[in-house]
């Protein structure tokens, strides 16, 4: 039996119905892609969220976390998020709604939820979206309702979109939510279209986490946000028939942003060229050239640093240190950027104490300690009992 199905049952007196485990991601390659159209690969690691849940009869919800505070009491869905220490409820609650948003009578039905993670927020991992997803499936099941995992997915991204209010694209959730242990998940994010592209057996990843964030990171993000969205407008102004940023075509991008306000020029030339290059190395995986999608990690790294400028000098110490050090495949900044981590793609031969060697030299350089993680690709978000 899984753990969290007695702590549920400490916690609420009753046996959770449903419990489900939704993973971390890595953004492997495609910095801001998502929310222009473009491409992206990421990979659910093993690292992540699960949730246990139970209905109740008196219309009440109930949400805690595995050796966190008391419950937070709900008498109704709220309307409204949470702020500071209760706001992690938001995720579940904003899902809540979408699942139920045409159903009033679920929208009264009573649920408790308890939470366990093994994830670190604040690494770049999406805790966000792990949490959305692993409460997706639980109330999904826990309601008998009967949505497609793209259904869940979509709806999970809208209730951190609207009801959390962070404008993110679909990488995080689609990532979670169709990952697999062996593969990478690839999103050409127009339709959403999601598939997967094999990866070879001993690839590992390692996370680098700085602990650093700028202070603004999320209005930087959706400034970010509507520079790119400028560039669009900008382009079908000038007569080009596109729907989205990575519609125009790369040979054509320098000669149509040259009048451009600069930094809008700079946005838009890193966010298509990044599209091409999640394409390539989807090209380089399926001819086993490894090695070459090392150059294009570090390709978008670069493009990042100097195009889209949400690297940090703690982000770019960290990619040059790793780079042409044995066993690592290729490395970049992993996620919004402004600070967060660096992710490292690697043989199997890497070890803790080279991951140790850049923590001192990033120590020395900085100051400050850096967060080592290791992980691997895991598998997607899925339901652990009743056994899916
Ligand atoms: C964050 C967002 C994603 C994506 C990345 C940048 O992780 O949640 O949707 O935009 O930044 O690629």
């Amino acid at each position: 039996m899984h753990p969290l199905h007695s702590s549920f049952e400490k916690r609420f007196g009753q046996a959770p119905a449903v419990i489900a485990r939704a993973p971390g991601r890595i953004e492997f390659i495609g910095n801001h892609t998502d929310y222009n159209g473009g491409a992206v690969l990421g990979a659910s690691i093993q690292q992540g969220v699960t949730v246990a849940a139970g209905l109740r009869r008196d219309g009440c919800i109930q949400l805690a976390t595995l050796g966190g505070g008391p419950a937070v009491r709900l008498d109704e869905l709220p309307k409204q998020g949470r702020s500071g220490s209760e706001s992690w409820i938001n995720y579940p609650v904003g899902v809540a709604w979408e699942l139920f948003r045409e159903r009033t009578d679920l929208q009264r039905q009573g649920w408790n939820l308890l939470v366990e993670s093994d994830l670190p927020t604040g690494a770049g991992l999406s805790s966000s979206a792990a949490l959305e997803l692993s409460s997706a499936l639980a109330l999904h099941h826990l309601t008998g309702l009967d949505w497609s995992r793209r259904e869940l997915v979509l709806a999970a991204r809208r209730a951190e979109n609207d009801f959390v209010g962070v404008p993110c694209g679909i990488l995080d959730q689609g990532v979670s939510g169709y990952g697999s242990e062996d593969a990478l998940v690839f999103i050409d994010c127009r339709g959403p279209d999601f598939s997967t592209v094999p990866l070879p057996a001993g690839v590992r990843f390692w996370i680098f986490n700085t602990h650093q964030k700028h202070a603004l990171v999320d209005s930087l993000y959706s400034q970010r946000h509507n520079e790119c969205r400028q560039a669009l407008r900008l382009l079908q102004a000038a007569g080009r028939r596109i729907e989205h940023l990575i519609d125009l075509p790369a040979d054509e991008v320098d000669a149509a942003v040259a009048e451009f306000p600069a930094a809008v020029a700079r946005r838009a030339r890193h966010v298509i060229h990044e599209h091409h290059r999640v394409l390539a190395a989807v090209d380089r995986l399926g001819g086993g050239d490894l090695a070459g999608v090392g150059e294009l990690l570090y390709a978008s790294h670069h493009s990042s640093s100097e195009l889209f400028e949400n690297a940090t000098p703690e982000l770019d110490f960290l990619v040059a240190n790793l780079r042409g050090r044995p066993g690592v495949i290729g490395a970049r900044l992993t996620g919004g950027g402004f600070g967060g981590a660096v992710m490292a793609v690697t043989d199997e031969s890497y070890t803790r104490e080279a991951a140790e060697s850049v923590a001192r030299a990033y120590r020395e350089r900085f100051g400050s300690p850096l967060e080592i993680l290791p992980t691997r690709p895991g598998p997607g978000a899925r339901l652990l009992y009743p056994e899916g």
